[in-house]
C-alpha cells in the first residue's frame, strides 16, 4: 500500500528521501510527501501525482536537512489530494508524521481532539495521530510519552515514523500490523515499510515487530515496546535481490496478492462489524442511508472480476434483504436501456474506479434517477467520485493483471453491507451476531485454504498441458466457478468454461471425455449432493475430476481424481474461502506453461475504453 521512508544522519536526507521513495513507486500511490528538519523548522512539500510531480515543486537547495520523512499515499481516507497526502502535521507545525494502515477509531478522536480546539484540516485519519501526540505533549508528559500514549489510545493498524521541533535530532517510528524496517548505516539511520527503500544504503535492518517502536538518533537507537518495556532487536542482513523485495519474496505479484488475502479481507472488514449489536458499519453509505434502505429493487452492474462478485451479491441480498437484486455486464446495462426508477439502487463494482463500461453504465443510471452506490478499491477514483456514496475495499494496490485480493474483498463489502440491510429488515441480532462471529473467522480460513498450496501445484504439474478446462459449482459457488475458469484463461490462454453443475447435462456434457478436467466445488452446503450427483455424470464419461471440498469430507475420494480440502463457513460467505484454491490452480498452470502471470497478452489492469 502507502510507503515511508525516513532518515537521520550526516548526509542530506532529500536525495536519499526521494530516491528511497521511487523505490517504493511499484507499490502504487497517488500522491507523495516529505518533510525535512530545517534549522528550527520543519520544510513539507507534497504533491499529487507521480514522484516527479513532487521533484517538479521541490528545489533540492532549499530543502536541506539531515532529518526527514516521505511517503507515498494510497488513498484510504480522504481522496487523493495535495492537501491529504502525507505528511501530516499538528496545529503548530512542530510534529510531522507519515503513516501506513487504518486508524479505527478516527472518527471518536477526531470528535475529541475538535472539542479540546485543536484544527483538524485533512481528511485523513492520519493526522489525528498528529494531534493526539500534541494533545498528550502539551498536557506536560515527555515528548516520548506522548508518543507512546496516542499509540495506545490508537485502534487499527499503523506503520509510521515522525519528526518534531521538539526533538529535532531523532525520528521515532512505530509498528503495528503494517511492516517497518530499521536500516542500520555507520552515523545514519533508515526507516522503511519495505526494505527495497533503503537496500542502495544498508543491508543490516531490524524488524519491528507489532507494538513495538523505535527512537532513532545518529548515535544509535532503542526499541522498546509501546508500554516502554525496553527490547533488544537483533541486526540481520538482507540477502534478497530488489525485485525480489518489491514483491515481498514471492516471484510474482499475483502470487504475492493471493497470499496477501488473510490480511486485505480483514482490512475490509477493519472497523465495520459491531458484534454486540450483530450489525456492520458502512460510513461511506451514510449520504444514501435512507435510499439504500428503501430501495425496491437493485442493480449490480461491472465488468470481469467485479462482475463475478456482482453475482454473488445477488444471492446475498436476495437470500437475507429480500430485495429483488439483477446483475448485469455493465456494457449490456449502459446500452440497453434498463427500466430503473427512483426507488432503486444501482451498485456499481470496480476495482480500479476507472473502466469505462462501468463509468458508463453509472451515469446511465444517475440519468434515470437512481442512487448510485459504488464497491470500489481505489480511493478518490472516477467511479468513487462520481457515485452518491459507497464504500472502499482497501484492499490496497493489486498489480498482477488478473484480479485476485479485490476480489475476496469485494465479496467481504457485498456481506457487509447484506448484513447492514438485512438487520434493518428481518435479520434478527442474534443471527448478526453469528454471522459476525463468521466473517471474524474469515481471514483464518483463508489463510488455511492457501496451505492445499503443494496439492494444488502437483494437480497442476497433472493438467498443465491440457487443452480444455470446465469448471462447476452450484448455489454461491456457481459465480466461483465462472471467476476460477476466468482466472485460468486469463493467465495460462487455457480454454475455459464455468458453468452452474446441473447446466452441465444441457451441453458441455457433450465435451467430457478422459481429456477434459473438471474443476468442481463441492463444498458441504445445501447442495452437496445435488453435485455430487453431477460429478458422477463426469465419472460416468470419463472426465478428470479435481475436487474442491470441505476439510474432513472423504465421500469424494473414491469417486474423484484430486481433492482440495478446505475449511468451511456460512454458505454466503463460503465464496471467499472457495476461490482461493482456484486462483493458485491458475497461478501454477501458468508458471509451468511459462506465461507472464502479472502481464498476461492482450489484457489491462484498467480498461478505460469501450
Ligand atoms: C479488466 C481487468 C480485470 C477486471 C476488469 C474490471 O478486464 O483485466 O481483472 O476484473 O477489467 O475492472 P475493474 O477495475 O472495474 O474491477
Amino acid at each position: 500500500m502507502c510507503g515511508i521512508v525516513a532518515y537521520i544522519g550526516e548526509r542530506e536526507a532529500y536525495p536519499i528521501l526521494i530516491n528511497g521513495l521511487k523505490r517504493l513507486e511499484y507499490r502504487g500511490y497517488d500522491s507523495a510527501g516529505i518533510a525535512i528538519l530545517q534549522d528550527d523548522s520543519i520544510r513539507l512539500e507534497k504533491q499529487v501525482g507521480k514522484i516527479s510531480e513532487l521533484e517538479k515543486v521541490i528545489q533540492p537547495e532549499q530543502l536541506r536537512g539531515r532529518v526527514g520523512i516521505a511517503h507515498t499515499r494510497w488513498a484510504t481516507h480522504g481522496e487523493p489530494t495535495v492537501n491529504n497526502a502525507h505528511p501530516h502535521r499538528d496545529c503548530t507545525g512542530n510534529i510531522a508524521l507519515v503513516h501506513n494502515g487504518i486508524i479505527e477509531n478516527y472518527a471518536t478522536l477526531k470528535m475529541m481532539l475538535q472539542e479540546k480546539g485543536h484544527q483538524i484540516t485533512t481528511d485523513t485519519d492520519t493526522e489525528i495521530i498528529a494531534h493526539l501526540i500534541e494533545e498528550l505533549y502539551q498536557n506536560g508528559t515527555s515528548f516520548e510519552e506522548a508518543f507512546r500514549g496516542a499509540l495506545l489510545e490508537i485502534e487499527g493498524t499503523y506503520g509510521l515514523a515522525l519528526i518534531s521541533k521538539y526533538e529535532p535530532d531523532r525520528i521515532y517510528a512505530a509498528r503495528k500490523g503494517s511492516p517497518l524496517v530499521v536500516g542500520v548505516g555507520e552515523n545514519e539511520f533508515f526507516v522503511a515499510s519495505d526494505a527495497a527503500a533503503i537496500i542502495a544504503h544498508t543491508r543490516n535492518v531490524l524488524y519491528l515487530e507489532d507494538g513495538e517502536i523505535a527512537i532513532i538518533s545518529r548515535e544509535g537507537f532503542v526499541t522498546k515496546t509501546i508500554e516502554n518495556e525496553i527490547i533488544e532487536k537483533k541486526i540481520e542482513r538482507i540477502a534478497f535481490d530488489l525485485e525480489r523485495i518489491e514483491k515481498a519474496g514471492y516471484p510474482h505479484f499475483m502470487l504475492k496478492e493471493i497470499y496477501e488475502q488473510p490480511r486485505t479481507v480483514a482490512d475490509c472488514m477493519r472497523g465495520r462489524l459491531i458484534e454486540d449489536e450483530g450489525v456492520t458499519r458502512l460510513g461511506g453509505l451514510n449520504p444514501i442511508l435512507h435510499n439504500v434502505l428503501r430501495a425496491r429493487k437493485i442493480f449490480i452492474t461491472a465488468c470481469g472480476t467485479s462482475y463475478h462478485a456482482g453475482l454473488i451479491g445477488e444471492y446475498m441480498i436476495e437470500e437475507y434483504c429480500r430485495i429483488p437484486v439483477e446483475v448485469e455486464y455493465a456494457s449490456e446495462f449502459r446500452y440497453r436501456d434498463p427500466i430503473i426508477s427512483d426507488d432503486n439502487l444501482v451498485v456499481v463494482i470496480s476495482q480500479s474506479g476507472e473502466t469505462a463500461d462501468t463509468l458508463a453504465a453509472l451515469r446511465e443510471a444517475k440519468r434515470k434517477g437512481a442512487t448510485v452506490m459504488g464497491i470500489v478499491n481505489v480511493v478518490g477514483s472516477s467511479i468513487a467520485r462520481e457515485t452518491h456514496g459507497g464504500t472502499y475495499i482497501h484492499a490496497g494496490p493489486e498489480i498482477g493483471v488478473a484480479s485476485t485480493k479485490a476480489f475476496t474483498s469485494q465479496v467481504t463489502a457485498l456481506a457487509l453491507f447484506t448484513v447492514m440491510v438485512a438487520r434493518t429488515k428481518t435479520m434478527s441480532a442474534e443471527e448478526g451476531r453469528r454471522i459476525i462471529k463468521e466473517m471474524k473467522a474469515l481471514p483464518q480460513k483463508v489463510e488455511q485454504a492457501l496451505q492445499s498450496d503443494p496439492i494444488i501445484q502437483e494437480i497442476a504439474r497433472a493438467f498443465k498441458d491440457k487443452r480444455n478446462f470446465l469448471y462447476l459449482g452450484r448455489g454461491y459457488n456457481y459465480p466461483v466457478a465462472l471467476e476460477g475458469a476466468l482466472k485460468l484463461k486469463e493467465i495460462s490462454y487455457i480454454h475455459a468454461e464455468g458453468y452452474p453443475a446441473a447446466e452441465m447435462k444441457h451441453g458441455p456434457i457433450a465435451l467430457i471425455d478422459e481429456d477434459m478436467p473438471v474443476v468442481v466445488i463441492a463444498t458441504r452446503d445445501s447442495t452437496y449432493d445435488k453435485i455430487v450427483s453431477n460429478i458422477q455424470e463426469v465419472k460416468a464419461r470419463r472426465g478428470r475430476v479435481i475436487a474442491v471440498v470441505s476439510e474432513g469430507d472423504d465421500q469424494l475420494n473414491d469417486l474423484v481424481d484430486y481433492t482440495i480440502p478446505i475449511p468451511t463457513t456460512l454458505n454466503f460467505l463460503q465464496p471467499i474461502v472457495s476461490i482461493i484454491p482456484l486462483q493458485l490452480l491458475a497461478y501454477h498452470i501458468a508458471v509451468l506453461r511459462g506465461c507472464n502471470v502479472d502481464q498476461p497478452r492482450n489484457l489491462a489492469k484498467s480498461v478505460t475504453v469501450e
